[in-house]
């Protein structure tokens, strides 16, 4: 947690942006997997994290724009609380860890809510993405599901958005503390990597070392030798030499904020010279990106389309593309070889601000908004300011169906060229992945000069060992 000042400080400039009406920042509750009390590991909600810091479940902050006022909603825990869970601060003495001075019991927020709505006070809150949070809401605003949705401030989105997306120093502290632990975790699944070993013994390994260090694993970690399935979390494979190993996977630091990263690389600690080359191709997009990821640029256009452009000519030099790099980019054909954007926000949330995003939400209605608003959250209009912090994972992937359903479909004839392609139909995929804060002149890498191994040569050289 940071100190008050920081939440006192992000709460104010809340308020300045949207003026006015009461703000509700629901905080996640336990989630159970498969019977009540047995509950996932507890995350709490980015937003609720962003303005009030208590990473603790069932509190919930309400905010008065017009005042500036917060109060934190939440219960003393009671003895039969203590025996399960041990003795916690009073809501009180938590609200003073982050600057608010005004609590009340949870039992106090429908009437809370109700009079302030009653007096025709504009309720504003952000679209929930959670079963129980999306009740809590309708149960105080007296909505279907159907109409919460409908009614969530896009004024809210777009401000908390705005906020989050640009990260202060001590962001960029806590997102480094991130790096070194995924520093841990990627170097020490490469020291595993060898023939026999199984996926599940890696990523064992590296969650545990993502816990051991922080406040545990930032999404679910992809260890495989299936490298073309993008979210792969089967763990079942046996490595064998000849194949190659993709670990994506990042850690939170303590205070939440989250790193993410992904490195390919043989089993049998060499490349094979098809291996290097459509991992060099990879690499050229990766290294080349940072410096598109400038502040003012332009996310689509600037660095997504370049690094595809990068792609395109290397698939061009080994003989899968016909043509030049940008006739194979406009007419979409790299969609069959990276079906995924270069980027997306870091932060508190490892797809930063994605619980507001254009990929949960239908942004059509919006489309004005979201272009004049230039976050991360609706990527097609996306404008890098100074502080953004972001994914960089070009890849190229070879994906069967993916493959087949092209060529059935005609598609990107005389640009891709499928007879070749067909000899690479068991060659994986490969993603290199870092974390990259936009400057004036360009993106720098998070880690600084500590760097996870990514070149050919310091992979070799470091699987070697
Ligand atoms: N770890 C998922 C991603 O890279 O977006
Ligand atoms: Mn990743
Ligand atoms: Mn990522």
């Amino acid at each position: 947690m940071f100190s008050a000042t920081t939440y006192t400080a992000r709460r104010a400039e809340l308020c300045r942006r949207i003026g006015g009406g009461l703000i509700l920042i629901p905080g996640n509750g336990e989630a159970s997997y498969n019977y009540p009390n047995n509950t996932y590991h507890f995350r709490q909600d980015g937003t609720f994290l962003y303005y009030f810091g208590l990473n603790l479940p069932q509190f919930f902050g309400v905010i008065d724009a017009a005042t500036g006022e917060a109060t934190l909603f939440g219960d003393d825990v009671t003895v039969d609380d203590i025996i399960w869970m041990g003795p916690q601060p009073t809501v009180v003495e938590l609200g003073a860890q982050v600057g608010v001075a005004s609590t009340m019991p949870t039992s106090a927020l429908a009437q809370f809510v109700a009079t302030a709505v009653a007096s025709g006070q504009k309720v504003h809150y952000l679209p929930p993405y959670r079963g129980k949070t999306t009740l809590q809401l309708c149960s105080l605003l007296g909505l279907t599901p159907e109409q919460l949705m409908k009614g969530m401030s896009v004024d809210l989105m777009f401000a908390v958005a705005q906020m989050r997306e640009t990260k202060s120093a001590e962001e960029i502290e806590a997102l480094e503390r991130a790096f070194h632990i995924g520093y841990d975790m990627h170097t020490t699944a490469m020291k595993m990597c060898r023939a026999g070993v199984v996926e599940r013994e890696i990523a064992g390994a590296i969650e545990g070392i993502a816990l051991g260090q922080g406040a545990g694993i930032s999404f679910t970690s992809i260890v495989s030798q299936h490298g073309e399935t993008l979210h792969n979390h089967n763990y079942n494979g046996t490595l064998e030499n000849g194949r190659l190993l993709l670990v994506d996977a990042g850690a939170e630091s303590v205070e939440n904020y989250c790193s993410d990263h992904t490195r390919t690389y043989p089993v049998s600690g060499k490349f094979t010279d098809k291996q290097r080359d459509i991992y060099n191709i990879v690499l050229a997009a990766h290294q080349l990106s940072p410096q598109n990821m400038r502040t003012g640029a332009m996310y689509m256009e600037d660095v997504h389309r370049k690094a595809l452009i990068i792609l395109a000519e290397g698939l061009r030099g080994v003989g899968l593309i016909n043509g030049s790099a940008e006739d194979a980019v406009a007419a979409g054909a790299m969609y069959l070889f990276m079906p995924h954007g270069l980027s997306h926000g870091m932060g508190i949330d490892v797809h930063d601000c994605e619980a507001m995003g254009e990929r949960s939400y239908d942004f059509s209605a919006i489309a004005e908004r979201a272009a004049e608003s230039a976050t991360c959250i609706h990527r097609a209009t996306w404008r890098l300011r100074a502080g953004t912090v972001m994914s960089n994972e070009p890849g190229i992937y070879f994906i069967p169906a993916l493959i087949d359903k092209s060529r059935a479909e005609g598609l990107y004839k005389g640009i891709v060229n499928y007879d070749k392609l067909d000899s690479y139909r068991d060659f994986g995929g490969i993603r290199i992945e870092d974390d990259i804060i936009v400057t004036d002149n360009g993106g720098r890498v998070i880690g600084g000069d500590k760097k996870i191994p990514v070149t050919v040569e310091e992979l070799e050289a470091f699987l070697s060992r």
